[in-house]
């Protein structure tokens, strides 16, 4: 077995522990994916937090409070970004009621009375300075609020954010929650003598945070396939002008780097030869589908085109591990879906051991009524990626250990 992967899954969790009459912060991760009216698409990382939460009810702590990012808001308050969007759901499916508090005063406070049962969620911890900052008297102030600190949020534990890392150095008693422990048995099983060739399908919007990290997966893998926004830093660093498409301009000489570090690899790239463009993303009048050279003055390359969905689907039928994080294009859209749905089909139908990792991503296999042929599906993108490279992630880093 992998060594990080060792040494993570012998940190303490919340059964290792005695947390009853405690004052109980959990850091979860409830960064899902919403539509443009704010309702949410798949709440199966509110879910999967659920019996971390239920653990500390059942086990009589004084008071839970729930800490989570939701986006990545810049600066201060952000209407689309409040966790308020997010409460309903929550106390529909742990059916308890839940305070929602904006403010550290007020929670620490409120937090003084803690009673059995009382469960406060905090507001988007990104709209806290301190946060993104990893800034120790942030830190100290938020260690203030508990007794005992659990990290459950997977999705975040590649982050050293004040909340997911920092805030270990001060918390008296810290253990991860089980969703932490269950995503860690899972990747044990992926990447210990994985059969190969192994296949990495990257894609999605977040390139700045993914595309550094290729270049250290590539001795683990044999297929890179690159699709979705990413695929368009790729496209621009190749010489296409990929014309109002997003592209991270800044990012344009790593994508070199990752294509070189590939070839010296021996490890096979795959890009779209094809892409679904259209002249307006809110309101397309015009959509297209070009080869990646062809794509037009002032349109955005927004899915993989069939020709690119053909080449994807023959790599991935020699492939007996694929790993997948990121949507080859903008499937919350329908017309811009197809290439997400269709690559999702592609990989449920074929034989390999097949893990998919992404808040958007296992939003889109789920919707594409796929979810049950994937081998595992890991609320973690970013976090996966930084696994395969071999990495201990922050959230475990400093965590208890047995
Ligand atoms: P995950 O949540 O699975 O880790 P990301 O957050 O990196 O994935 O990316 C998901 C987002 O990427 C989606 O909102 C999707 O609309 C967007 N996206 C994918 N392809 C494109 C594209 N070509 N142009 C703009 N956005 C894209
Ligand atoms: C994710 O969606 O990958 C996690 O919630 C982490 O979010 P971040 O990339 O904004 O840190
Ligand atoms: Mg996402």
């Amino acid at each position: 077995m992998s060594s990080n992967i060792i040494t993570m899954g012998g940190v303490k969790s919340l059964r290792d522990i005695d947390i009853t009459g405690k004052k109980v912060l959990i850091r979860v991760d409830f960064n899902v994916p919403m539509d443009g009216q704010f309702n949410i698409s798949d709440d199966s990382r509110i879910r999967a937090a659920l019996p971390t939460i239920n653990y500390c009810i059942d086990h009589k702590v004084c008071s839970i409070t729930l800490v989570s990012h939701l986006g990545q808001p810049k600066g201060g308050y952000d209407e689309r970004y409040t966790l308020r969007h997010i409460l309903k759901r929550l106390e529909r499916l742990l059916e308890k009621k839940i305070e929602f508090i904006d403010n550290l005063e007020t929670l620490k406070e409120e937090n003084a009375h803690c009673s059995i049962e009382r469960i406060f969620l905090l507001e988007n911890i990104r709209f806290f300075e301190g946060e993104k900052k990893n800034d120790p008297v942030f830190c100290q102030q938020l260690a203030d609020l508990c007794d005992v600190y659990v990290n459950d949020a997977f999705g975040t534990s590649h982050r050293k954010d004040a909340s997911t890392y920092g805030i270990a150095d001060y918390a008296p008693i810290k253990v991860a929650g089980f969703l932490m422990m269950r995503e860690i048995e899972a990747f044990s099983k992926a990447l210990e003598n994985p059969i190969r060739p192994i296949a990495l399908i990257v894609g999605g919007s977040k390139i700045s945070s993914k595309i550094t990290l290729l270049t250290s997966v590539m001795p683990k893998i044999d297929k890179l396939i690159i699709g979705g926004a990413m695929s368009n830093t790729f496209l621009k660093a190749l010489g296409y002008d990929m014309k109002a498409s997003l592209v991270e301009d800044d990012y344009v000489d790593i994508a070199k780097d990752v294509l070189f570090e590939a070839l010296s690899k021996n490890v096979k790239v795959y890009l779209p030869v094809d892409v679904v463009s259209t002249d307006s993303i809110e309101h397309p009048v015009d959509i297209k589908i070009t080869p990646v050279q062809d794509v037009l003055d002032g349109f955005h390359a927004v899915d993989i085109g069939p020709a690119t969905l053909k080449l994807f689907s023959e790599a991935i039928e020699l492939s007996n591990t694929i790993i997948w994080n990121g949507p080859m294009g903008i499937y919350e859209i329908s017309q811009f879906s197809k290439g997400t749905f269709r690559l999702a089909s592609i990989i449920a139908d074929s034989y390999a051991f097949s893990i998919v990792g992404g808040g958007d991503t296992a939003d889109a296999v789920e919707k594409a009524g796929e979810k049950e042929k994937f081998s595992f599906i890991s609320t973690g993108g970013g976090a996966s990626l930084e696994l395969l490279e071999g990495k201990i992630l922050p959230g475990f880093e400093k965590l208890d250990r047995k």
